[in-house]
């Protein structure tokens, strides 16, 4: 029998063994060497994967809300439709007009037999139009009377149960073709409107480039983009932008690969092609993608002045997609793909007394846009690809030495293709090697150390694509989970570890359209009106918004069988303005986690902090248009730092620990 006296001291010994138990070794210790500073981080670190991919650019970040704006789609009244409104009546035809425009011989004849209520054509715009009430919208259109004919035209936004968002009119139409401009101000809010276009009398008309954009862009710009996609963007404060893509760089043949030379100058009169997203995947047909470019090179390059990113523009160099036709131009007829390259810089770089650089200057951008980087081919692999490369190599190190170019090391992160490029690339002495990587969360949790032990000697890396994919690579059934994101910034661990050898890197794809997309997980979703950042973003976000300047070289030792395959990771930088030691920590288990940490050399480390933790209590948790900020980094202070302590650390969290410290550098190295 326990006496009361017996029981008072068994629970003081229970206290005791708890209080050893909790005062003991956590397991997990974390060294940073704040006196060894390793090397210098790229300041365009982390940065931005842009494809014209899922409505990436038509019908997502260019604002425009009219679909076949010019007509030019292969069946010509493509997202259009006739209106006929009470008793009216006539006919819509696509006419073509050789010599007329290159880009776009085709037009629209409107004839309107009895005008009734309204007889006329409406634009279904990207599934819907998104309409704000109280903004204002520019319609733009060109016209012409052929006989007689009406003088003006009604215009309307309406929802789909017909009511009318917005109406006005276009007048002073005339037998020659001219431009016409008019406004319409939105008195409600509709994801799913429609632009509709009436005549009022009887007789034909003929219309083209009928375009409508909001008056509310990113900057407000005229063809402007979509502001909350900017901003979603601007706030990661990406290093860099790489556009435009991806496999469209390639086109699935070489006819319909891009060509950066078409797409700058008028916005309306861009030839626009196919995108190659269109049929690519069976399973998620997109029969209306095309690219209309009304986002071209010149828009591109505004937008990374706009949001501070370093340009990194990708060309093709004479192969079509691999997965596709790989449509090989001859070695002997490389000198069109080089000599857009070579323009290319011109345009970004050259002088406006250039021939390049003077479209540039007349476009609105008399100063160089500064290019420093770019990239030969997209995802290529196989010698094809090794000699076409070796050949801009050289072309551009002879003339532009002062350009990084990018090189690719194939579709997989440890393939034959990928040791193949590898050792080719080495040989040339390439300058950066485009490494991509869509993987299980598994893979990015196990491969988190790949690069502590990779060979340092030759080109740096660009870690240019990677996703972890919660069920598998174009599983359209992938979703963007908080498990996914985790096992990423576990990665991403690792390449801030070694940020002296991998200097760019970026997540992709970058956006989706929740109705118009082929391809999952991205990186934010949108819909005509709304959008949010995946947990992805967040983590994205969390690494470039707390970069810092030098590498911190980080120890991390776990107990017994843990460090076999951790699943807790560590990196450390400096940021050398503010002087703080800026730890990242993850723990990727599900249980919290308590770590000993040691700031190795450190002199002066301040008690109070900041803490910026992202977390989810489950691995498939997601955000979604509705519950946009489900998994989002939440800011607290941080207590209790000196030169070794401990921390615990959240199930399933990413932590962000910015501890004030005199800077004890002595030099950076790299
Ligand atoms: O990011 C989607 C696609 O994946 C890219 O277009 C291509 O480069 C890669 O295969």
């Amino acid at each position: 029998m326990i006496t009361e006296k017996r029981h008072g001291w068994i629970l003081l010994l229970l206290c005791v063994l708890v209080h050893v138990a909790q005062a003991g070794d956590p397991g997990w210790r974390v060294t940073v060497q704040t006196d060894q500073p390793g090397g210098r981080i790229n300041p365009a670190m982390w940065g931005l994967f842009f494809e014209d991919i899922n409505s990436g650019a038509d019908g997502g970040l260019l604002a425009e809300l009219v679909k076949n704006r010019t007509f030019e789609f292969p069946d010509g009244l493509m997202g259009w439709s006739k209106v006929e409104k009470g008793a009216a009546k006539g006919t819509l035809e696509i006419r073509t007009e050789a010599g007329r425009h290159a880009a776009h011989p085709h037009y629209l004849r409107l004839r309107c037999e009895a005008a009734g209520e309204g007889f006329g054509l409406a634009n279904e715009g990207f599934n819907g139009m998104g309409i704000r009430q109280g903004e204002t919208y520019r319609l733009t259109l060109r016209a012409r009377q052929t006989g007689p004919a009406p003088k003006a035209l009604r215009v309307e936004l309406t929802a789909p149960d017909g009511r009318v968002l917005a109406a006005t009119s276009v007048s002073g139409l005339a037998p020659e073709w001219n431009s016409h401009s008019a406004v319409l101000k939105a008195t409600a809010t509709e994801a799913k409107a429609r632009l509709a276009i009436h005549a009022m009398e009887p007789g034909a008309l003929d219309l083209d480039l009928i375009s409508l954009f909001p008056a509310n862009t990113w900057k407000n710009r005229a063809n402007g983009w979509r502001k909350d996609l900017v901003q979603l963007l601007a706030e990661m404060k990406p290093g860099f932008l790489r556009f435009p893509g991806g496999c469209i760089v390639e086109g699935r043949y070489l006819t319909n690969r891009y060509q950066w030379k078409t797409t700058v100058g008028n916005p309306l009169e861009r030839k626009l092609i196919i995108n190659r997203w269109n049929d690519e995947f069976k399973h998620r047909p997109a029969p209306d993608y095309y690219q209309s470019f009304g986002l071209g090179f010149y828009e591109y390059f505004l937008l990374c002045e706009d949001i501070g990113a370093e340009p990194l523009p990708i060309l093709n160099c004479g192969m079509a997609c691999q997965f596709n036709s790989g449509e090989l131009a001859p070695l002997s007829q490389l000198d069109p793909y080089l000599q857009d390259a070579l323009d290319l810089v011109e345009f970004a770089n050259g002088p406006a007394s250039s021939p390049w650089g003077q479209l540039r200057a007349s476009l609105g951008h008399p100063q160089p846009f500064h290019l420093k980087l770019l990239g030969v081919g997209n995802e290529q692999w196989g010698p094809d690809y090794l000699e076409r490369y070796a050949v801009f190599h050289q072309a551009l190190k002879a003339k532009h030495p002062e350009i990084k170019l990018v090189s690719s090391a194939g579709p997989g992160p440890d393939d034959e293709r990928y040791h193949f490029a590898w050792s080719k690339l080495r040989a040339l002495n390439a300058d950066i090697v485009d490494e991509h990587c869509y993987a299980r969360p598994d893979w990015f949790l196990d491969n988190a150390a790949r690069y502590d032990s990779f060979n340092r000697q030759g080109p740096r890396i660009f870690m240019g694509e990677y996703a972890a994919q919660s069920v598998k690579t174009v599983s359209p059934d992938n979703r963007n989970n908080w498990e996914c994101a985790l096992a990423e910034a576990a990665y991403m661990s690792g390449l801030e570890r070694n940020a002296d050898l991998v200097v760019m890197a970026s997540y992709a794809p970058l956006f989706g359209h929740v109705e118009r997309w082929q391809w999952t997980p991205n990186l934010i979703w949108f819909d005509n009106l709304r959008a949010f950042g995946t947990p992805s973003y967040y983590v994205q976000k969390l690494f470039a918004n707390h970069r810092g300047d030098t590498i911190l070289p980080t120890r991390l030792t776990g107990p017994g069988a843990a460090q076999a395959k951790p699943r807790v990771f560590a990196s450390a930088t400096r940021d050398q303005k503010t002087g703080e030691i800026i730890l990242k920590v993850i723990n990727a288990t599900a249980s919290p986690v308590e770590v000993s940490i040691l700031l190795a050399g450190a002199k002066k480390i301040l008690p109070k902090g900041r803490e910026i933790i992202l977390t989810s209590p489950h691995p498939a948790d997601e955000n979604s248009l509705d519950h946009p900020k489900r998994v989002a980094p939440i800011e607290n202070p941080l207590s209790g730092v000196a030169p070794e302590f401990r921390h615990w650390f959240k199930p399933n969290s990413v932590h962000v620990l910015r501890i004030g410290a005199a800077s004890t550098a002595k030099k950076i190295s790299g």
